[in-house]
């Protein structure tokens, strides 16, 4: 599958469709209510109870007069029955005198409240049973108090209830699998991020209500349990039934919270500071584990010296869920992780996925300390958590496994956003959030993406060595509480090394870099310079002319899709500024200069001659930049005559800007093309991914749109013109991480082409595979290319389905899938989609992934949309709207289509769900890709078809 996917949240699913980083999905945009919304019901009057008594209380958000201290929580699920009961006393301090205490508590019953004040729990007074209301349209119960709670004193809540576990991947909910014997077992595990603790106790379900938790699990003798927290003991209850105690937790937020009962084996270690940590999976797939367990003792030890903090709990639990919606969920203590993003089979995992394993491992542990000991206030910043998470993986991963290369990975993860953030239905880093399907929305490419990438480009601004101290003090001062932006601006500013000031920027420091003292007479504000990327939408072209030695700069919103001969171009101008840190380099000098672009134009002068100016060194900047008059024919000129004078990322920035200012309009496509044209002589890999990811991209949306001339065309263009890489790949494991990586796109790419020999040694392949039932050993490197070549006939076909379902690997089912899905008979495709929806030998979490890639096959492109259409409710029954995976479902079968008619229809499926009230900021985002695309193909067509002309 080529392309595909500069696409999405789900990271997770890198290696099923692209051999590079996968990036997130951008949901984005404003805030919107639909009338129907239940949280939107007007908000002045008081809701009705669902016994028919006002509820107390008409906000989303919970009030502050009550706040708890410490829950005990008791659980006990039971895995024959799937259901589960609970009790739970939350010790609350009472802040300002009140009647009622609020709560959230989604799909649960509530069968007992007891309140007793201090008092009562001294002299050991029952206390007094509460009144219950519940307003589901908030997920709250209101407790009446018949005399009221007096500020400043504490008081004890103790409620019963009980549930079903859930069905889903939300709150409380149960997952199975086979054994290799064909057995079914049950786990009951929770997934409460970021609003679904309530599903499991009711509780006051915000990021900024911090508390300690003492949890007990009931559980079976032949099950183990596991929470946040160590064992301190077992009880035996009568029946045989057992109670694990688990230690008291630091403060922390609820979505926080865990606990798993199952029947899992681990492997163990413990770090140089004495942190005990397990790699849990289940019985069949423990030998999965030891690469986790490596990377994880590896990285923990990495993060306690970097934040000169340490991991605060005794031990760290890694658990591999075999239903789980997302990537991995970072519980403090216990990390959940879907199979294929934790566990490495040595035989079936290839370089990428090996990539992708740990940089999910260090994502989560970086939430240890960003997002776990230091939260944002509301979920309004969730880039906070998720931006810094995603940094800190570039920089962890770098220094624990420099052999990955995954330096290179980190240009993908800015452009990914790059593609969301210059559509006009974009949205701020910061965004206004309160009903959970915009909360859960908010877990998008904007959080994580540019959130990273904005943090990346003030480090290089500032420099590495300031922002690591600022990080630290923002990690110290906001320890088990919660901070906002404005928090961590302030830290950075202060950051003097050595020394924590507080106040204005610290100039005097004499170890500060020649780029940092560039700025000493600018006065510049770190809070004002950031501000700018975290309150506005999108990203700015900066537009370089030269005259001689003068450099004229202009800064503009860049906007892919919408042109500037348009007419509504200057609207959408207007009132968009940056500052932007530029730095650039030019011919004559390989010295990285830097100046500060905080108006809309302004002016710089070279200190000598020079035939080319490169701006955004590095590519560590998060902006496009255009170079008018003959910019980038000098640069061109440079690559071809010795293209190492550019450095490696400058060459992959390069054909990064030139295709996005051709969607822009601003570029001619020819161009863009003759610009890689360079690329027969490129030694760098990640320069020749990107080249070759464009023409990749291309052909597809030729080949959907059936534009047969220009299909065949570019098919032969790409195999002559990448002959030399393709006919000198051996088919192995062999190599660097990119020398890997490299084969793997290059070959899948070849055979996807039909090209001869590709096709030939993959048949030969999968044929040795058949009869050695599957026992042969494909490097893992081509194992996708080998399956999907062998799913082109009906009895490999049948024969990988047959195996799908005995495969003990991950990293090998998704290759598989991935196969299947390529199929070129719509009955086969067909067939897919049935068994993901039936969840047995393709599991429901496979599903998202699985419509994505069908869509993406021309065979399969009407087939996913139409059944998205048709088979929406029952989906809907499967995924919350905002979830993860129903949003990845809908953009998955849409957001390629490059058609007037195809633009009509989305639009028509979206209103219709409109009208019942359902919307996400996507549905925007979508019709304006299509729109995008549909311009594209237009302007483009032509041009495309000449210059393969002239070219092949
Ligand atoms: N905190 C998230 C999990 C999450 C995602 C919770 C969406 C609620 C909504 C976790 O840290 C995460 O970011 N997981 C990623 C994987 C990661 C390596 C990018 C995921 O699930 O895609
Ligand atoms: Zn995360």
């Amino acid at each position: 599958m080529a392309n595909p996917c500069r696409k999405l949240l789900f990271n997770i699913y890198m290696g099923f469709y692209c051999s590079t980083i996968m990036p997130k999905m951008c949901i984005c945009s404003q805030l919107s209510m639909s009338s129907t919304d239940p949280f939107n019901k007007d908000p002045g009057a008081f809701p009705v109870a669902t016994n028919g008594e006002p509820f107390p209380w008409n906000k989303l958000r919970l009030p502050t007069m009550v706040i708890p201290l410490h829950y005990d929580l008791l659980v006990h699920p039971n895995l024959t029955s799937l259901d589960f009961v609970g009790s739970e006393k939350i010790e609350v301090l009472v802040r300002d005198a009140t009647q009622y205490i609020i709560l959230h508590s989604k799909d649960l019953e509530v069968m007992n409240v007891i309140l007793q004040s201090e008092e009562d729990l001294r002299y050991r007074k029952p206390g007094k049973k509460l009144n219950v209301l519940s307003y589901p349209a908030h997920q709250q119960i209101a407790l009446l108090v018949p005399e009221k709670l007096m500020a400043d004193l504490r008081y004890s809540v103790a409620i019963n209830f009980q549930a079903k576990l859930a069905n889903g991947f939300e709150g409380f909910y149960k997952s199975t699998y086979r054994t290799r014997g064909g057995k079914t077992r049950i786990v009951a595990v929770t997934d409460f991020e970021p609003t679904e603790a309530r599903m499991a106790f009711p509780c006051f379900d915000e990021p900024l209500f911090k508390a300690n938790f003492s949890i007990k699990i009931r559980r079976e003798s032949g099950h183990i349990a596991l929470s946040n927290m160590p064992k301190v003991k077992t009880i035996e209850l009568e029946g045989g039934l057992l109670e694990d105690h688990f230690e008291t937790t630091v403060k922390m937020s609820t979505y926080l919270v865990a606990y798993i009962v199952c029947d899992f084996n681990s492997v163990s270690g413990t770090t140089s500071s004495g942190v005990k940590v397990s790699v849990y999976a289940t019985p069949d797939k423990w030998s999965q584990t030891h690469y986790a367990l490596e990377a994880s003792l590896k990285l923990l030890d990495f993060y306690e010296n970097y934040f000169d903090i340490n991991y605060p709990l005794p031990k760290l639990d890694l658990i591999a869920i075999p239903d789980f919606e997302s990537g991995a969920m970072e519980n403090w203590g216990l990390i959940t992780y879907r199979e294929t993003s934790l566990l490495f089979d040595t035989k079936t995992s290839s370089a990428s996925d090996q990539l992708w394993v740990t940089k999910v491992i260090a994502h989560e542990l970086a939430h240890q300390w960003f997002g776990n000991l230091v939260t944002m206030e509301w979920w309004n910043d969730i880039w906070l958590n998720e931006g810094f998470a995603t940094y800190m993986e570039l920089i962890s991963v770098n220094a624990t496994y420099p052999e990955l290369q995954s330096d290179d990975t980190f240009l993908d993860v800015c452009f990914a956003v790059i593609k969301k953030d210059s559509l006009n239905s974009s949205r701020p880093i910061s965004n206004q959030a309160e009903t959970p399907t915009q909360i859960a929305e908010m877990f998008d490419a904007v959080s994580y993406n540019k959130g990273a990438c904005i943090l990346n480009m003030l480090k290089d601004f500032l420099n590495e060595e300031k922002f690591h101290k600022g990080i630290i003090h923002y990690l110290k001062r906001f320890s088990y509480g919660n901070a906002k932006n404005d928090d961590l601006w302030s830290s950075l500013s202060n950051s003097c090394l050595g020394d924590f000031t507080s106040g204005e920027f610290c100039y005097s420091d004499s170890k500060m870099t020649s780029n940092t003292l560039a700025f000493l007479g600018e006065n510049v504000e770190v809070k004002e310079m950031m501000t700018t990327w975290t309150q506005q939408k999108g990203i700015p072209l900066v537009v370089v002319t030269r005259e001689g030695r003068s450099l004229r700069l202009q800064q503009e919103r860049f906007l892919s899709g919408v042109f500037k001969e348009d007419p509504e171009w200057r609207a959408l101008q207007e009132r968009y500024l940056w500052h932007i840190p530029l730095t650039y380099c030019t011919s004559s000098s390989n010295v990285i200069r830097s100046h500060i672009l905080k108006s809309r134009t302004d002016t710089l002068e070279l200190s000598e001659n020079s035939s080319w100016v490169k701006f955004n060194v590095d590519s560590n900047g998060y902006y496009v930049v255009h170079y008018e008059g003959r910019g980038w024919d000098q640069l061109i000129t440079q690559l071809n005559q010795n293209h190492t004078l550019l450095r490696p990322k400058d060459r992959v920035g390069l054909i990064h800007d030139a295709f996005q200012l051709v969607s822009a309009g601003r570029l001619t496509l020819d161009k863009a093309l003759d610009l890689t044209r360079y690329l027969q002589h490129e030694a760098s890999i990640p320069a020749l991914l990107k080249g070759l990811e464009y023409l990749e991209l291309f052909y597809h949306m030729m080949d959907r749109e059936n534009v047969s001339d220009v299909t065949e065309n570019l098919k032969h263009y790409i195999l002559r013109y990448f002959k030399p890489v393709i006919d000198t790949q051996s088919w192995s494991d062999k190599g660097s991480v990119w020398d890997r990586m490299l084969r793997s796109t290059i070959l899948k790419l070849a055979c996807y082409l039909n090209h001869a020999p590709c096709i030939q040694k993959a048949t030969e392949l999968f044929s040795q595979w058949m009869e050695s039932s599957g026992k042969l050993n494909i490097p893992s490197d081509v194992l996708n290319i080998v399956y999907s070549v062998g799913a082109q006939t009906t009895v490999g076909w049948n024969y990988l389905l047959e195996q799908y379902g005995l495969s003990m690997s991950g990293a090998e089912k998704k290759k598989i899938l991935y196969a299947l899905s390529t199929s070129k008979h719509q009955e086969k495709l067909m067939k897919l989609i049935e068994l993901g929806m039936e969840g047995e030998v393709i599991k429901t979490q496979e599903l998202s992934p699985l419509l994505y890639v069908i869509a993406r096959n021309p065979k399969g492109q009407r087939l996913s949309w139409n059944f998205l259409r048709e088979n929406w409710t029952h989906l809907l029954k499967k995924f919350d709207l905002g979830s993860y995976a129903m949003r990845m479902i809908i953009s998955g079968t849409t957001s390629h289509f490059s058609s007037k008619d195809e633009l009509q229809e989305v639009k028509l499926f979206f209103e219709s769900l409109k009208a019942q009230g359902l919307h996400l900021d996507i549905f925007q985002i979508i019709l304006e890709t299509i729109s995008k695309n549909i311009k594209w193909l237009e302007k483009n067509l032509p041009t495309l078809r000449t210059w393969l002309l002239v070219n092949s």
